[in-house]
């Protein structure tokens, strides 16, 4: 029996720039209708030339696919509404990282004082521009999410109209700020779905298993499963996937990310399939994106998969995706309109 799924979405891709881009690019763009690009590059994207021309780029490196780029900013506290207004047609979001806390997050967001945030914020919210957020304090590894909670609370009740994203969850208890806000909404990864802390670090160190957030503890999976394994409306895929030249993760100082777009929909399959729950998979990949973020236009692709074998490449190019090597139980079978 195949499994059809209508314009599959990823509302949170790394597709980096140059080579990198040209070899992760088309991969996600052969089996999703779209994705939400994240603009952490060197520099960040933060200026309208910057963002036309990142967008350009990624055309190029997608031609022939049916695939949307859905651009984003990087969050500085300076940007006007005028600015903003100008770029409107353009951007999909803006996402506001913490200074240092992830890959190339310099120069984000030191500090959250509301006052310093507000003009910038203020205008998104009459803009309908929402904010998608890198949830995370400087405190230590295991609750830096759980920390962020209050200032996820601070901007949702001082910015009611503002939607605000929490990306790339991986706790109970932003799961459970969900529903106390009408206003956060969040991703959630495959690999954050998969994996604990000691899939990671539990025996020999993964290094291709390192990202951030990190992976927490069994009951924060299940916390997360459970909203996505139900198509809680309020939760989207996301899949973070990170690539990082093979050199960079298997070194001392290993780069944050976990490279998953080849295989993502397959897995996502596979593992709805195992608990039961493949008729909520079409909510958390794609319908339910396309209700929070209310204006995007998605081009219409449809990917069937069968229950059949396939071996994961040990690598893409230089970057090695989750499952390297592996045997994954699920195949793409036909794609249509791509
Ligand atoms: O693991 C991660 N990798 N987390 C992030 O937040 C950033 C990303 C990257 O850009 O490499
Ligand atoms: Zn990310």
């Amino acid at each position: 029996m195949s499994i059809t799924l209508d314009s599959p979405l990823d509302m949170h891709l790394h597709l980096r720039d140059g080579e990198m881009l040209s070899t992760v690019a088309p991969l996600s763009a052969k089996t999703f209708s779209g994705a939400i690009i994240m603009p952490n590059l060197v520099p960040p994207i933060s200026t309208k030339e910057e963002l036309l021309s990142y967008k350009a780029r990624i055309l190029e490196a997608t031609k022939g696919h049916t695939f949307k780029p859905y651009m984003t900013l990087f969050f500085k506290p300076t940007y006007t509404k005028e600015f903003l207004e100008s770029l409107q047609d353009e951007l999909i979001a803006i996402k506001l990282y913490p200074a240092g806390i992830t890959t190339n997050s310099e120069g984000g967001v030191a500090g959250f004082d509301v006052e310093e945030l507000r003009p910038t914020l203020t205008a998104m919210s009459e803009l309908n521009i929402p904010l998608c957020v890198h949830g995370e304090t400087n405190g230590f590894v295991m609750d830096r999410e759980a920390e962020f909670v209050s200032i996820y609370e601070m901007l949702a009740t001082n910015f009611p109209k503002l939607k605000i994203i929490m990306e790339h969850i991986t706790t109970k208890e932003s799961v459970e700020a969900l529903d106390r806000f009408e206003n956060l909404y969040a991703t959630i990864t495959l690999h954050h779905l998969l994996i604990t802390l000691d899939d990671v670090a539990g025996g020999m160190l993964q290094p291709h298993l390192f990202c951030k957030p990190i992976a927490k503890r069994p009951e924060d999976r299940e916390a997360l499963r459970k909203v996505a394994f139900e198509g809680h409306p309020k939760v989207m895929f996301g899949s973070d996937s990170a690539p990082h030249p093979q050199h960079a993760k298997e070194s001392c100082g290993c780069a944050a990310g976990v490279f998953t777009a080849p295989i993502a929909i397959q897995v996502l399959t596979e593992l709805f399939v195992k608990f039961s729950t493949i008729e909520k998979l079409q909510a958390f990949l794609s319908d339910n994106a396309q209700k929070i973020y209310s204006n995007i236009t998605i081009p219409k692709k449809q990917i069937s998969l069968e229950e059949k074998t396939f071996l994961v490449p040990n690598k893409y190019s230089n970057v090695v995706p989750l499952y390297a090597g592996e045997t994954i139980n699920y195949s793409i079978l036909e794609i249509e309109g791509d």
